[in-house]
This record gives C-alpha cells, structure tokens and sequence, in this order.
C-alpha cells in the first residue's frame, strides 16, 4: 500500500513486500487517520537475524558509548513533541497537553535510564571461596551483569511512545537489541519515537519496528526462537504471550482494578481530587486508574457528593480541544464499557449521572452503591466510568482488594499514619499509594506488580520475593 507508513529494519525504512497494509482508526472521527505496513512472517525472520548480529557488536561497544547515543535520542525525542503528539491525538485521543507530556517525559526517561545504566552495569560481585566451609582461598568468583540478547517490546495503545522507550532505553543500555512490534493504535506514533532513535545514529539493525496484523505476527513474534526476552505491556493478551513463549524472561505489566481505600478520617477534597485525576485523566484508559472506590459508609454520602461536583466540571469532547474526557480508543471498547455500565444498571447501581455516549465518546460516570455481584466490582472498564462501593470495615476494603485477579497497585486515604502502613501492608498490590493516587511516576520510582503464585499473569519477577513499595504524600498542608 503506497499510502501506508513504512516499517523500519537495518536502519532503513522500508515497504513490506505484501503490498499489504493495517489501517489505523481515529477514535474521534472513525474514519481511518493513518495505514501502517503488513509485515509478513518471512520479514520477521529477516528482521530477527538482523537484530541478532547488531546485537553481537553493540554488546561490545562501550557503556559510554551507548549512554552517549541514548542522550542523543532523548534530545532528539523532546525536540519531536509537538509532531508526535499531533499523532498521539489523531491515534489514540491523548488529550492534546498530555499527548505532549508523554514525550517530554519519554525523553527524560532514555536520559536518566543512560544515566543510571552506566554505574548499574558497571558494578560486579566478587566472591572468594573460603567463604564456604571445607574451602581455602584457591579459587575466586567475578560475577558481572551481560545482556540478554534480542528483546521484543511490545507496548500498549494508552503510552505508545512512553511504555515503548520504558522498554528500549533499559534494554539498550544494557546492551542488548530490539525488535519492537507497537500498538496497532499508536503505531505511527511509534514509528515517529523510533524516527528519533534513527536520527540519533544507532548503529544499524539494533533497532527494528515491525508493524502488522496480530493473526499473522503476533504469535509468529512471541514464540520465534530468536527473542530472547519479551518485555509486554497490556491486558490478558500477557496470559497467552506466558504461556506461548519459550524459556525465556517475561517481564509483563498487565491490568489493574486499583483499589482506592477511603477511612472516615481522610480529608474528603484530598480523596476527591484525586480520584479524579486517578479516575478519569485519560478517559480511565491507564492501567493505574482508580478502578475502584471502597469508602466507609459513614463518610459515603460526603465523598460522593464532592466526586459528583468535580465530574460536572470535566471537559468532555475531542482530544484537540484538550478535553478531559476524550473518546475511548475503539468501538469494541466503547461497547465493552457499555455492557459493564448495563449489567450495573440491571443489578441496581445508582447512577450518580446519566450514561450517555456519542460514537466512542462516553461521558464521565459514578456508580455508587455498587455491590459485588456486579461485574464492574471486579473487571476494568478502561474508560470513563468508575464504581463506589460502600464498606463497613476497613477488613472490608482490604479483602475487596485482595480478592481481585489483579494486583498492580492501590491506594489508602487517612490521616493516622499508623493504619495507612498497616493497610499498605495488608493490600496484596505492588505498590501502594498512601493520600495519593495510583500512578507509575516519578518514572525513576519502582513500577511492580504483585506475584501471587496462582497468577500466571504476572511474571516480572525472577526471584522468589516479590518487591512492594510504598509511596508517601509528603506535603505540609493540601
Ligand atoms: O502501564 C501503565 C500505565 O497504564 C499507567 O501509567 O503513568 O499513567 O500511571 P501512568
């Protein structure tokens, strides 16, 4: 297809011999906005082998040499914002300043990842064996870190460019290649990041972008013996990708039902405010959203009356215009949100405003008064639309939590130090958030997901202990 964004292998952007291509649909419009190349199988193969020898030769240049190219890239990335923000909003209806946020904060990210890779790889442990019983000192151990071969990145639709250089830079650095197969929906933004990455001055073949059909690529990319490392951000499709792939690091972030634990001592316009921004910046579609709110009963009626006030006053309209609310990013989503919204409805939850939804434009809605058999209780709507259920216990709140399939992160709103750490504690997430929403940034703070052992979709960690932070508000008056 003459029309379609061409795919970008051994430094060279080129048109797959298919003839075919994948068109991209404007979430605001739907109508298609941009056409990307049909990769085949056989230029997956090409592509493989190329990423592989590049990644021999970039293994051996030196850690400041790759840092020095990194910073390059990063500057080249934020001098792009404007462009590649205008296609974040036609792709995936990033609103128009957040669009632009998400490049500046991806160049910042390969900077400070160039940065803290040279003194992280450059530590070693050293071991000697009398250390062990029955041992002299005959023997010494040098143990280093190496790179792990070719890594396939492949990113979700909501941070096309941020979760894609959250990948590459880390990978890079370390020495390693990259095979990135984007988002359908945000691969021309994509496509612009890696652009940058080209104008930087890569050594060929270390970076590849294949674009393509999921049937014919997905599978093919996930399971070809030459990856050597999957680094996979988005939703159940992470189950499949574990159980496909070979034997070879997983690292998957995939959903989030977010907790948000509200006691009756919390500062109720905190709590408000912030489950706004956790609730409803970008349409709900982050993976760290507030997907659910369990307040105590006593302070209920309150807090959903300030969460209502706040949700008149959202923006709802295009992207372009800089709206809060924007449409979601497909049909098939839209209708998704829809059936939750329904089932609610059937089963009793009171809507704090009337559902209405124009095309893939959903307005912002509060369900309070939502109860377990709901299944907005449990699955992520990702979009505009977020359930209050009332407790009365915080043992409640906490079980509510851990009851959920997913465990990425939560958050706890009370002024008594001491419980905000006990119920840290207590929620089975990676991180949790204490007065402050769930979110993945400063994006140099740990991002972890928690690995209970029955869940198969959360295999970032190699070790038998799994890492959770806790992140403080720290300020001396809201
Ligand atoms: O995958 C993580 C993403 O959905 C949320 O990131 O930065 O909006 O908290 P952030």
């Amino acid at each position: 297809d003459g029309d379609a964004y061409k795919y970008y292998a051994d430094g060279v952007w080129k048109k797959s011999a298919s003839g075919k291509s994948v068109s991209i649909i404007n979430p605001t419009t739907r109508k298609t906005q941009y056409k990307v190349q049909a990769c085949s199988q056989e230029e997956v193969n090409k592509v493989m082998d190329l990423a592989k020898s590049a990644q021999k030769l970039w293994a051996k240049t030196p850690l400041w040499k790759r840092a020095e190219l990194l910073h390059k890239a990063a500057a080249i990335l934020k001098e792009h914002k404007t462009p590649i923000a205008e296609c974040l909003v036609k792709e995936i209806a990033k609103p128009a300043k957040d669009a632009v946020m998400e490049v500046v904060r991806s160049g910042d990210l390969v900077s400070y990842t160039a940065e803290e890779g040279v003194r992280i790889l450059g530590e070693g442990k050293f071991l000697v064996s009398d250390s062990f019983p029955g041992n002299e000192r005959t023997k010494y151990c040098l143990t280093s870190k190496i790179p792990l071969g070719v890594i396939l990145a492949i990113p979700p639709f909501n941070y096309p460019v941020n979760l894609a250089v959250s990948k590459i830079a880390p990978a890079l650095i370390a020495g390693n290649s990259i095979v990135l197969k984007p988002p359908t929906q945000g691969a021309v933004s994509a496509l612009h990041m890696v652009h940058c990455f080209h104008l930087a001055g890569f050594p060929k073949g270390l970076i590849n972008c294949v674009t393509g059909k999921g049937s014919e690529i997905g599978d093919f990319l996930t399971m070809h013996p030459g990856v050597n490392c999957i680094s996979f951000t988005g939703g159940d499709t992470g189950i499949s990708i574990s159980k496909k792939a070979g034997m070879i690091p997983l690292q998957m972030e995939l959903g989030g039902k977010d907790a948000c634990i509200v006691l009756e001592d919390a500062d109720l316009d905190l709590v408000a405010a912030n489950i706004i921004k956790g609730g409803f910046s970008y349409s709900g579609q982050r993976c760290t959203a507030v997907k659910v709110v369990l307040v105590m009963e006593s302070v209920a009626d309150a807090l959903v009356e300030k969460v209502k006030a706040k949700v008149a006053k959202l923006t709802v309209g295009p992207p372009e215009d800089d709206c809060d609310i924007t449409p979601v990013v497909s049909e098939s989503s839209a209708n998704f949100i829809e059936g939750l919204v329904l089932d609610a409805k059937e089963k009793g939850a009171t809507f704090c405003q009337e559902y209405k939804r124009e095309g893939n434009l959903i307005w912002p809605l509060l369900l309070d008064n939502v109860r377990p058999d709901m299944r907005i209780a449990w699955e992520e709507p990702f979009g505009p639309v977020l359930p209050v259920i009332r407790i009365n216990s915080v043992e409640e709140g906490i079980h509510h939590c851990n009851a959920s399939n997913f465990g990425l992160q939560g958050c706890v709103f009370t002024k008594d130090v001491n419980k905000a750490i006990m119920i840290s504690d207590a929620m089975e997430t990676g991180t949790v958030q204490i007065n402050s929403a769930p979110a993945r940034g400063p994006d140099h703070f740990p991002f972890q997901v928690n690995l209970p052992f029955n869940q198969l979709n959360s295999a970032i960690s190699k070790t038998w202990k799994r890492t959770k932070s806790i992140f403080f508000l720290v300020q001396w008056s809201h």
